[in-house]
């Protein structure tokens, strides 16, 4: 997965940011789309001065932020995103 543009939403929340550290580790860039509801900045500022991080402090419901997402080519989400978001559902190519 290396160079690999990875959206994950909820990325700093409990499962998200553990999935963001082992994305990071195998070499992708990410993409963090997270309200923060629950989230906390604790569990991925570690990442945020890499240079291979993004971080979109968005709700998943709003439109507006596929355009921000541009390029990514994998989507980590919960159902409860996916259910709820047109961004986890449909591949964002413009
Ligand atoms: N933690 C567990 O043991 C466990 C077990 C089974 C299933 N789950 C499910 O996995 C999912 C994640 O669990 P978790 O423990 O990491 O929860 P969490 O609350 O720590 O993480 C959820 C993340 O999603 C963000 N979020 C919520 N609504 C959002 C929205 N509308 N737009 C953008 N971001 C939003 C929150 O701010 C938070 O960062 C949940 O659906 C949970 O029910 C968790």
């Amino acid at each position: 997965m290396r160079g690999l543009r990875v959206l994950v939403t909820g990325g700093a929340g409990f499962i998200g940011s553990h999935l963001v550290d082992r994305l990071m580790n195998e070499g992708c860039e990410v993409v963090v789309l997270d309200n923060f509801f629950s989230g906390k900045i604790g569990n991925i500022k570690h990442h945020l001065d890499s240079g291979k991080f993004r971080l979109i402090k968005r709700d998943v419901r709003n439109s507006e932020v596929a355009k921000e997402a541009v390029g990514c080519g994998c989507c980590f989400s919960s159902s409860r995103h996916r259910e709820r978001a047109t961004i986890c559902r449909e591949p964002i190519t413009r």
